[in-house]
Formats: C-alpha cells, structure tokens, sequence
C-alpha cells in the first residue's frame, strides 16, 4: 500500500433509524462509540438520521417527526461535532432514493428474498398458516437496497454496525460488486465494523434492551425516572447480607458500561459481600445519573429548540450534497443516462473488460454431439458439458447456467462438470464476469 493510500482518511458511515426514544442501550451500543471514534484523526465520519427507513417499520407521522428530533438532539447532546462530522437526515438527500434505484436495477431478486429481515416475515406468516408475504411491504423486501445506496454513496469504507446489520453490509459490498462489473469502478466495497467489546446492555427484564421487548431505560428520562425505571430492574430474591452473582445480573452489566474498572471492581466485591439489591440500585443509579446529568441539561435545551436543530440538519444536507450531487450525477452517466451529445467515455474501458472476460464457448465433436465449455479470461477450462443431440439443447443448458448462476450446477450435474482443480467459487466469479461482459 502506498503512503498516501495510509494518510486517506477512512469514512466511516452510519444510520440510526428514526423510530423511537433513544435509550441507554442505544447510547452504550451506538451513540457513545460513534461519538468516540468521530473524534479519531484519520477519520472522516457520517452520521444520518434514517427516516426513510423508519417509514418501512412505521406509519405514524408524529413519531417520526418527534424521534428524528429526539435522535438529532441525543447525538448533539453526547457531543456529535457537526462541524467535524457529516450529520444529516437521510429524506434531505434526493440522491439516495435515486441511487436506489440504480443499484435495485442490479440487485438479484433472490439475494433479496434471503435477506434477514423478510426471511423472518415470511417464516412467521408460514408458521401462522398465512400467505408468505401477507402484510410484508415491498418496502421491507427493498430495505436492503436502500441501505447500500446510504452506505455507497458517500463510499463509505467502514459501517459500524450491531451484528444484527452484518447481512446487510454484506449485501451492500454484493451490489457494489455488480455496479462496479456492469459499468466501471465507481463504488468503494464497504465492510462492516462490529465493536467486539461494545457491550450489548440488557434491560429492566435481563434480555436485551430493545423497544421491541418494552424493557428500555430511555437515555433522557427525568432524574426521578431514572431512578424508579432502575428499580424495577429484575433481581433474583436473595436478602441483603446473601453473596450475590455477578454472573448473569443485568444490574451488574448495566453498571459495567458506565463504570471505571475499579468501580466496578468495587461492586464485585460488594456483591460477594452481600450488598442488598435496593442500595445495588441505588449504586446504579446515582452512576448513571452522573454520566447521563450533564447530557441531559443539554439535550433539554437542544430539544425545546427544534428550528436550531433543523438548521443545523439542512446545513448538514448542504455538505453531504456537495459529494452526493456529482457523484450522482457520475453514476447516472455511468449506467448511460445521459445527454445525447454527451460522449460515452466509459465505453473504452468496458470493452477492454469484455475481451478479458471468461466467455461459454459451444463446439460440435466428431462424435456429431453438441457441447459447451466455460473458460476463464485466461483460457483456463473451468467447466465441460456432456453431449448434447442438439444444438439447442446445449444452449438451453448453457443459458441456465448464465441466469442461475453456479446454483443451478447441482441440478446439472449429469450433463455439465467442473474441470478438474476448479472450485464453484471459481465458477461463480467467472459467471458473474462473463454476464457483466455480456451487458455491457
Ligand atoms: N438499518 C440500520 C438499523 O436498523 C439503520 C441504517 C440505515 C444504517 N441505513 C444505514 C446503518 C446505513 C448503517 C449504514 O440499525
């Protein structure tokens, strides 16, 4: 690698989905982290507030109105430095929604119809006897589609994300994978960034915390709230003077993500102590409340000021566009939307792409049988067919192969064989080179 490719800021991307009330979860897992590592030097970060996103999972106009605000004001309150960071709602760049449909056009339906997300949709409606997609918008099907767009278009290298995002990303690389084949290196292939040591916060009832389970602790909720929700964190029932465990104690956790070592040294050592639950809360609380205090003054402020806080998103819309408008602008020329005067400069590079592609190649033996063979750019045989008694045959098999990729290999396996030393994968690679050449 050279030096200056060293020194290039690596950008860092990601979205919170503007749904609910941030909670402690949300800040130990996301909110903190994110803040922490837009301070690094080296690092050009991107934080949005995904509100197309919250349209899939919500219909409730004011919700996401309040959420995005409270979102906005929750990252500025932990310290976000819009100056330092790309800080931005996601509906204020046109670009995405346009950029999805681009990367949609090049997007297997089938890679969508495994993705997580829908997958779980349709197992559940199976499971209840439903039709499969009853009550499942396209807009869920398509969620992964617009995820790469937010991620692709400001080329973003690293997504730090929950391990619950890792297919997505993965999808994301997929799509930028194919564009780049189709039409020229226009995409930077992201990875995925799972902090390892960020701590997953369990809530009031010991499983995670998640709006899903109604067991949240919001991040902003008054002092005495604060400490009555952290009362009725579940506890077993051992009295006070009983050692207690650390092991599996979602007090104990919580107490962990906010605590110094030594503090939390210090709480082991009162639990083996036998520290009753209610002064173990009280610990907890006033912690929590010290981290959270300062904070919460600020997010007070920022929240009763929601035209300040727009400003500051438009103005944050302003600086994201000026990459998102010509990048755009590139990638729509790309794909051959374009001026009809304008000159098709990418054209040269496509067709020296397409003389080193691997390529079917269909022959007649002397046998008077009929075949077909794939070979990669370098001439190398990677997969031999049998005798067919007509051409036609041959190339029915052929197309298959070209439409379904290497998963129609197994169904094929009596009249179609990898060479010798060749892997599917090396198959897959060659298939998906040979159909970009072909389209271009
Ligand atoms: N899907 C993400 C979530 O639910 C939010 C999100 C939308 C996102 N677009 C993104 C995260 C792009 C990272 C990058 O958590």
């Amino acid at each position: 690698m050279s030096s200056s490719n060293l020194a290039a800021p690596q950008r860092f991307l990601t979205g919170i989905t503007t749904t609910g009330t941030p909670h402690l979860g949300n800040f130990v897992g996301s909110i903190r982290p994110s803040v922490a590592a837009s301070r690094l030097s080296g690092v050009q970060s991107f934080y949005f507030l995904a509100d197309y996103h919250a349209l899939i999972k919500c219909g409730e106009p004011e919700r996401i109105q309040r959420s995005t605000l409270e979102i906005a004001a929750s990252w500025l309150a932990a310290g976000l430095d819009p100056e330092r960071v790309m800080f931005y709602r996601q509906s204020d760049i046109p670009e995405i929604t346009e950029l999805t449909w681009l990367l949609t056009c090049v997007t297997g339906k089938g890679a969508l119809n495994r993705a997580h997300a829908y997958k779980a949709a349709v197992d559940k409606n199976d499971a209840a006897g439903n039709d499969p997609d009853a009550d499942v918008t396209a807009g869920l099907f398509m969620y992964p589609v617009l995820m790469a767009a937010d991620i692709l278009m400001f080329k973003s290298h690293k997504v730090p994300v929950g391990r619950d995002q890792i297919q997505h990303i993965e999808m994301a690389r997929d799509i930028a994978q194919r564009f780049n084949h189709l039409y020229g290196e226009h995409f930077v292939l992201p990875e995925a960034v799972v902090e390892e040591s960020v701590a997953l916060l369990p809530g009031l009832d010991g499983r995670k915390m998640s709006k899903s389970y109604d067991n949240t602790i919001p991040l902003f909720t008054p002092r005495e709230q604060l400490r009555k929700l952290i009362a009725g964190i579940v506890t077993d029932s051992r009295a006070p003077g009983e050692p207690k465990d650390t092991e599996g104690s979602a007090l104990f956790q919580i107490y962990q993500a906010f605590a110094s070592e030594p503090e939390t040294a210090a709480l082991r050592q009162a639990y083996a102590d036998g520290i009753g639950w209610g002064d173990a809360k009280q610990m907890l609380f006033e912690r929590i409340d010290q981290e959270v205090a300062p904070m919460r003054e600020r997010y007070q402020e920022l929240i009763s000021h929601p035209q300040a806080i727009e400003q500051l998103l438009q103005a944050g819309a302003a600086k994201a566009r000026e990459v998102a408008t010509p990048f755009m602008g590139e990638v729509r020329r790309a794909v051959g939307l374009r001026a009809l005067n304008a000159q098709a400069a990418p054209a040269a590079k496509a067709k020296s792409h397409k003389a080193a592609a691997p390529a079917f190649k269909q022959y007649r033996e002397k046998d008077g049988l009929f075949y077909f063979k794939l070979m990669d750019a370098q001439a190398r045989l990677l997969l031999q067919s049998q005798g067919f008694e007509s051409p036609r045959e041959a190339a029915l098999t052929m197309s298959r192969l070209q439409k379904e990729g290497v998963a129609a290999l197994a169904e094929l396996k009596d009249q179609v064989q990898l060479a010798p030393g060749i892997s599917e994968d090396d198959v897959a690679a060659a298939l998906m080179d040979s159909a970009a050449a072909a389209a271009l």
